[in-house]
């Protein structure tokens, strides 16, 4: 199936009470276990590359890998710009035949972030390409980009009109408590998110998507497994999967996971490489991490972003 855009999807995921995952992509295996774990379960799925998975595979072979797993498969793709930082990055990926790109000015100035969402939207739309913003600041690690606990800021519910109505925006990504990364908690500290804000949001914005980055819940039987076969992993607390869950069925319509993939790639190859350490061949491994993620994928779209059967 072709790449869509998330125009269509949305209003669906919306009024059908569900959300759709924007997962992060780096490599062919990730690539093809996101997209296969969606075919199998008949959902519809958005992959999403950062700047740093664009460097990575270099921009040429990220956008042939999702166009051959949108061929693949027969579920509508999203192909997702993650936290574009500037417009000529955003413009360099709608050029390069995107249908969807962020555009994070959440470290700017309000009136700052309007202007250059804005002049983003505008390039976008001329070329049928849709565009996510963000307003309010979350915390943790993107890129090469560190927020701290106390840079970090909620959504203030009374900027959301305004923002979206002068921008003309496509979706939003707000600050609710979800961070970046592995460690979104401190030890002792309890899972949080703040639902009155989400709330206060969705009046101010009807029939709209918001967005949730920082999503991962970063599932303990991943984190145990790493642990056992040697890596080390401190303390990481994700958000827990009943709280995206709740957020999936009200206005939130993507909810972003790369960490959780992160996790269960290096699971599986661990376990791999621990058990077999007659393994030299990158498919065996390789494949283990694969599978590993496979699962993972079916478990978030079955069991939290019920987007099952919405294909
Ligand atoms: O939100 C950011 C994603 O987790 C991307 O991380 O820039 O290391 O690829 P990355
Ligand atoms: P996690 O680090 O929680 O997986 O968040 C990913 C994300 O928001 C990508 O934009
Ligand atoms: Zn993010």
């Amino acid at each position: 199936m072709a790449l869509v855009t998330s125009r269509e999807l949305f209003k669906k995921a919306y009024s059908g009470g569900y959300a759709i995952g924007g997962f992060n992509v780096n490599n062919m295996e990730i690539v093809q276990a996101i997209t296969r774990a969606a075919d199998e379960l008949r959902s519809p799925v958005i992959l999403q590359a950062s700047a740093g998975a664009r460097k990575y595979c270099s921009p040429v072979y990220l956008k042939k890998l999702v166009e051959a797993a949108a061929e693949d498969v027969d579920i509508p793709v999203v192909m997702h710009l993650d936290h574009g930082a500037d417009f000529e990055i955003c413009k360099d990926c709608i050029d390069y035949g995107f249908t969807s790109v962020m555009i994070d000015g959440s470290r700017f100035s309000f009136e700052e972030n309007i202007a250059l969402t804005r002049k983003v939207v505008e390039y976008a739309h001329d070329k049928g390409v849709v565009v996510e913003a963000e307003l309010g600041k979350l915390a943790g690690i993107e890129d090469d980009v560190n927020v701290s606990d106390e840079d970090s800021s909620y959504t203030n519910p009374d900027d959301v009109e305004e923002f979206v109505s002068r921008t003309n925006v496509d979706s939003l990504a707000i600050a609710i408590g979800t961070s970046h990364g592995a460690f979104k908690y401190k030890p002792g500290q309890k899972p949080q998110l703040r639902f009155d804000i989400l709330k206060a949001c969705e009046e101010r914005l009807p029939d709209f998507p918001i967005v949730l980055h920082g999503s991962s819940s970063v599932n303990r039987e991943y984190v145990d497994i790493i642990r056992q076969y040697g890596g080390t992993l401190d303390d990481a607390i994700g958000i827990p999967e009943d709280m995206l869950r709740e957020a999936a069925k009200s206005a939130v319509c993507k909810i972003n996971i790369d960490t959780d993939i992160r996790l269960a790639m290096t699971a599986g190859v661990r376990k791999d490489l621990a058990e077999h350490p007659e393994h030299f061949d990158p498919r065996t491994y390789l494949g283990s991490g694969r599978q590993f993620v496979t699962d993972l994928v079916k478990h978030k779209i079955r069991d939290v972003l019920g987007s099952a059967g919405q294909a």
